[in-house]
């Protein structure tokens, strides 16, 4: 094989959810953009399939001059249609985005192709399988054609001292991975990875009955596969996973479920990162929280119209969102160690209420009448409220410029008083707060809602915990809960996430780098990464459920635990959990976590093009898993001397910031504002500043 340049290669990423956001694959591919932008730069482009949103994400552009112009040209005088420009994300990549529609003809050429070349059956009706194939031969064709033109290309390939420069290709997902047996069975000239998020038998033997995690050695795949009519799909996935140069997966946990379901033991993790915005002002993300609460109280004072008899000011809000896995998200688990908390907060006759959000998005007809109007009485209570200060306001300043004797009684109007009683008697109804949001399609055989009927938890007065399951995903134009998820997020106090199968699980992930406490398991792969990485997790707020060695009544106690304990935080100690948990983000960032797609970038280049490399040190390909290195307790709650000189001065200086605000911060505060001494009390100014 030629000499080729190893060191500026090319990068393709290539992923169904490229501008096309279904779960947390889209997370990962968007957040991860600016470190790969900076890094490759325009040598950086990612393929997905052309969906209905992405126009709205890519900005259209002339493919660059050259070869992969020259291709797309080809393509395209072919049949081929697609959309090529930039993708509107921080880093703006570029992004090349195919039609499947515009190759549907091919269909069963291509079908008839996969049986004879790979053994690959796909049976008629299978949509999501007909477009990830028309998907992966549209892929393979760009490659096949892009490849050999930089080898033909003159100014490279013929000079000896200009080398051409290599292709990775780097896949994600079976519904992208059709192309990689394509690309090795036409020896197309580059190297591949292959990223499984999860895989398919895994997620559908953990959403039926299977005892998973004990039998995961055991499993006759290919009959379990056909059992549950997902064979062809395992087929590729399997395929994928052993045609690929270097297959990796984004957890330990998933690599040793792929071992014994794709039977290939992964070469290596790929954790996943996030995009950590850091605000100039540290305690930015704090405000942010109270901002955010304040919008989601105000959706609450509407939803609980009528039985609003809990304060605000002593609840707290719970929240489990994600695509809608009953099981494997947790749910089941989450809402009977709501009915458990609920029982033990009535019996502790604590005045702490929690409401409990369940974002799952689901079949629906439309919002429900009675969560609509619920917001409509409370807002024009308030408008009400609003005219009527206005006009005590303009007496009162008449008068007191009149001179005149300012009199209480006189401020509200006859007809004043009458218009807010009527707005009050709006407020009486005679049924009890909805526990779901919307009409839904299913309401007799949902889930959800059967279970939450099972559990009595009717958001009855008497009910410590209440519940609001909202089947739709948030965004800031919804007419009842107008926040986009991530301000929803921030302005809540606990992400709770109980999964069962869950190969990373962004949205705990996404919880810590806003400062927002949250719940996981040791069955997820975030779960299990930051127990690796921290000493004592629940200082940090990062709560594990132990769903590996409990019984499942057990892991619900421990559940309930959590939140109990939580619940019983006075609003101090909220505060302090919430900055400890926000200086975990560094521990998540892409800048730290992408070093893992460069030693598997490395590695495929190596194994294809091992001559290419000037020097002579081989990588070492066990070198792949990340050091191991712990985060130690938070100062206030001391960590051995070991383990803080192993870090190396990582989170030194966060710690010292620690004692300050836990236990300089009063000093200070005295100091500067002598006034509040001796005025606490619980959520007073100075109980906040401190
Ligand atoms: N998400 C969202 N809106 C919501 C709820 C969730 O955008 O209302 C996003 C969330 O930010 C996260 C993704 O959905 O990035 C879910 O990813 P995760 O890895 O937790 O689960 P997956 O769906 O991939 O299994
Ligand atoms: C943030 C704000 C405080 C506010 C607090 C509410 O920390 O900076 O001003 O009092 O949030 O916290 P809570 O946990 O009660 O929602
Ligand atoms: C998958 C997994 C999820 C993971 C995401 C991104 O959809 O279900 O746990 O976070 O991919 O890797």
């Amino acid at each position: 094989m030629p000499q080729r340049d190893v060191y500026n290669p090319l990068l393709f990423e290539i992923a169904w959810e490229v501008a096309n956001k279904v779960g947390g694959i889209y997370t990962v591919i968007k957040t991860k953009v600016p470190v790969t932008v900076h890094e490759f730069g325009d040598r950086y482009c990612l393929i997905g399939p052309l969906s209905t949103g992405a126009t709205m994400e890519v900005e259209q552009l002339e493919p660059p001059a050259g070869n992969i112009r020259d291709t797309l040209d080809g393509m395209e005088a072919q049949g081929v249609s697609y959309l090529f420009g930039r993708w509107l994300v921080e880093g703006a990549p570029y992004v090349l985005l195919f039609d499947t529609n515009s190759v549907n003809n091919r269909l069963d050429e291509w079908k008839g192709d996969l049986w004879t070349s790979a053994g690959i059956p796909s049976p008629t009706h299978d949509h999501e399988m007909n477009n990830s194939i028309l998907f992966g031969y549209l892929v393979a064709w760009f490659l096949g054609d892009l490849a050999p033109k930089y080898n033909a290309d003159p100014d490279s390939s013929s000079s000896a001292m200009v080398r051409s420069p290599t292709i990775i290709a780097h896949f994600h997902e079976w519904l992208a991975g059709v192309a990689i047996p394509l690309c090795k069975s036409r020896r197309i000239d580059l190297t591949t990875i292959f990223t499984t998020h999860a895989t398919l038998l895994g997620r559908y033997l953990c959403a039926g009955s299977a005892d998973f995690y004990n039998n995961l050695r055991n499993f006759d795949v290919d009959k379990e596969a056909g059992d549950r009519g997902i064979y062809h799909r395992y087929c590729i996935e399997r395929a994928a996973a052993h045609c690929s140069d270097v297959f990796t997966t984004v957890s330990h946990i998933t690599a040793y479920e792929s071992e014994h379901l794709l039977k290939r033991k992964p070469d290596g993790v790929l954790p996943n990162g996030l995009n950590v915005v850091k605000f100039s002002a540290v305690h930015e993300f704090q405000n942010k929280h109270a901002l955010n609460k304040q919008k989601i109280n105000d959706f609450v004072r509407g939803h609980f119209y009528g039985h609003y008899d809990f304060d605000l000011e002593n609840t707290v809000y719970f929240f489990t969102a994600g695509r809608y896995e009953y099981q494997n998200k947790g749910v089941d688990m989450l809402l009977e160690s709501l009915a458990r908390l609920n029982y033990r907060l009535k019996a502790a006759r604590s005045n702490t209420t929690v409401v409990a959000f369940v974002v799952m998005p689901a079949a629906t007809h439309s919002f429900n009448v009675e969560a609509l109007k619920g917001q409509a009485v409370t807002k024009q209570l308030r408008e009400t409220v609003n005219d009527v200060q206005d006009r005590i306001g303009r007496k009162i300043y008449e008068k007191a410029l009149r001179g005149e004797e300012l009199n209480p009684e006189d401020w509200l109007s006859d007809e004043d008083k009458v218009l807010l009683k009527r707005r009050m008697f709006a407020l009486k109804r005679s049924t009890l707060p909805p526990i779901v949001t919307h009409n839904m399609v299913d309401d007799n055989s949902d889930s959800i809602i059967d279970h939450l009927r099972r559990l009595q938890l009717y958001n009855k007065s008497e009910d410590r915990v209440k519940i609001i399951f909202h089947p739709e995903f948030l965004n800031a134009n919804n007419p009842l809960l107008g926040l986009d998820y991530e301000d929803f997020v921030r302005g809540c106090h606990l992400g709770v996430f109980p999964s069962y199968y869950e190969p990373w699980g962004y949205t705990p992930a996404e919880c810590t780098v806003m400062g927002v406490p949250s719940v996981t398991t040791n069955l997820s792969g975030f779960g299990c990464f930051m127990d690796e990485n921290i000493e004592n997790c629940e200082d940090y707020g990062i709560y594990i459920v132990d769903r590996r060695l409990k019984s499942v009544d057990e892991s619900i106690e421990q559940l309930c635990d959590f939140m109990f304990r939580f619940c019983s935080k006075t609003r101090r100690q909220r505060i302090n959990q919430r900055n400890r948990t926000e200086r975990l983000s560094d521990l998540l960032d892409w800048k730290r976590m992408g070093l893992e797609y460069m030693k598997a970038r490395q590695l495929a280049l190596r194994r294809v093009y091992p001559d290419s490399f000037l020097d002579d040190d081989e990588e070492d390909e066990e070198d792949m898993m990340p050091i191991p290195m712990k985060i130690p307790k938070p100062l206030s709650a001391p960590a051995s001397p070991r383990l803080r000189r192993q870090l190396n001065g990582y989170f030194d200086q966060d710690e010292e910031e620690e004692e300050e605000e836990e236990d300089r911060a009063p000093i200070r505060l005295r100091k500067e504002f002598p006034a509040l001494r001796g005025r606490g009390g619980e959520g007073s100014r100075e109980e906040e500043l401190l």
